[in-house]
Formats: C-alpha cells, structure tokens, sequence
C-alpha cells in the first residue's frame, strides 16, 4: 500500500479500511487481518500513555512507536502523527519533524492537524517529498481552543478547510466528529480519500482508535465507536486467574518448568 494507492481507490470508489498502531504485536496482527492503513496516531497520549489529551506527546515518542509499527506491518500503509509542537512554530519546523518521521523510522507518510491556517506547511512538507495526510473537523491538538471534544458543525469552513488541504497536496484527509451530510459533501468534493471517524458512512474509508475497537480502552466511549471484542473484560479475567493460580502454588507446573 503506497499513496498513490489510496489516490487510485479513491478514483476506482473503493473503501480504505485504517486503524491506529502502537506497537509491532498489534502492527502485525492488524496488517495480516487486512487493514490496508495504520495510522501511529497521538492518540498514544490518551490510550497508551493515560494523559487526558494528546497534546503531552512528543516527538521522539511519536517516532518511537511508528517505528514499532512499521517493523510489523508487511502490506498497510504506515502514517506516523506528528505531535503537537512539532511544527507550528514554522515551516521548516515542519520539514525537520516529518523528514525525521520518514528517516528515522520506515513510515511511508506523515498526518497533521489543521486546514487551511495549514496548508502552506503541508505544502512545504509535500515539495519536501513527504506524503502528507490532513485532517480536519474536530483536532484534537486545539481542544484548548475548542474547548470539548465536540461534533463540528460549520459546513463551508469545513468545506473550505478540506479544499485547501487537498490543494496544498494532501493525499488523503481524516474527518473527525463530522455530521453525516458534511462529510459527504466534502468527499463528492475532494480528488483526495475522505478518512472518516464519527464522520458518518459516506466518507471513502473510515478509521478507529484500536483499543476502542477491541474495548480495551474504558476512559470513555465516544458515540461513533463500534466494539467489535470485549478485551478489557477478557484481560482482567485471565490476570486473576494467573494469579490465582501462583498464589495456590499451581503455576507453574511440572510442564512448565525445566529439568
Ligand atoms: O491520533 C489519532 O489516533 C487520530 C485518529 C483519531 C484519526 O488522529
């Protein structure tokens, strides 16, 4: 899965399928269940590192993990976010981090937030040959700004901010906590992939936080999260029987340990 992958199934009308990734164990399995994108979210800060907003993730952590990822999948596209602070101070702030998101890990693109206050930095970063994914609607970077993580709902803005991101040289744009309609008329819109989440279903591919998918993560369960397992449950079950199991002297047994 390339870029210009994404650019041809947009044209061909056929649906991306992406999910977040943290670390190579879930790269792997999610790669050869067929997800065609994984997407090294900073939602690492909210999922994986237990802060209340993503806006504490660094760079370096950001590298970290898409580097992770990109040693497990064998086929999916690899997005690593770049974090908040990591280029909104300028243009060749943004340049640096995402030509280091490309050199120091095996990431094949780069996504960041904002729409058109943004498209002069994503055109930097795609004349500095590095494939860049938007993303637009609710951003979770500005939630101090916003004030809530809420539905957006300034259609022409949205519109326009889609637009000018798909100008600047995007190939593909996330869709955050947009109505229905919105979407749907940004996707009619653009020559680029719509990625929606809480989007509605006429985006041209949808995306999910992993561990909301599998119902690991319990912070909180936005609306537009569908479960399909129930791990948090199944965790906790399987650790009390471990120890259980250690505290009676039954782990481990015979079997299990060496002559
Ligand atoms: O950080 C993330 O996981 C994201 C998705 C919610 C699209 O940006």
């Amino acid at each position: 899965m390339t870029p210009p992958t994404l650019l041809r199934w947009k044209r061909e009308g056929r649906r991306v399928v992406m999910l977040t990734a943290y670390d190579f164990t879930t790269a792997r399995l999610l790669d050869e269940a067929g997800v065609d994108a994984l997407l090294v979210g900073d939602s690492l800060g909210t999922v994986v590192q237990g802060h209340a907003t993503t806006l504490k993730v660094t760079l370096d952590q950001a590298i970290y993990h898409a580097e992770m990822v990109a040693r497990g999948a064998r086929r999916a596209l690899v997005i690593g976010d770049l974090p908040f602070g990591s280029y909104h101070e300028s243009r060749r702030q943004a340049i640096r981090s995402a030509c280091r998101m490309l050199k120091e890990t095996e990431c094949q693109a780069v996504k960041l937030e904002g729409g058109r206050r943004m498209a002069k930095t994503i055109r930097a970063v795609v004349e500095a040959d590095v494939p860049v994914v938007g993303h637009v609607g609710l951003t979770p970077q500005s939630i101090r700004h916003l004030g809530g993580y809420k539905v957006q709902r300034d259609a022409d803005a949205m519109l326009a901010d889609a637009v000018a991101v798909a100008e600047a040289g995007a190939f593909a744009i996330v869709l955050e906590c947009v109505p229905t309609e919105i979407a749907g008329r940004i996707t009619e819109t653009l020559p680029i992939p719509t990625i929606g989440i809480g989007a509605g279903p006429r985006c041209d591919g949808q995306v999910l936080v992993t561990p909301d998918l599998l119902g690991l993560f319990e912070g909180f369960r936005p609306k537009f999260v569908r479960r399909y397992a129930e791990l948090a449950g199944a965790v906790r079950e399987a650790a009390g029987r471990y120890a259980e199991d250690v505290r009676g002297g039954s782990f481990p047994a015979e079997a299990e340990s060496f002559r």
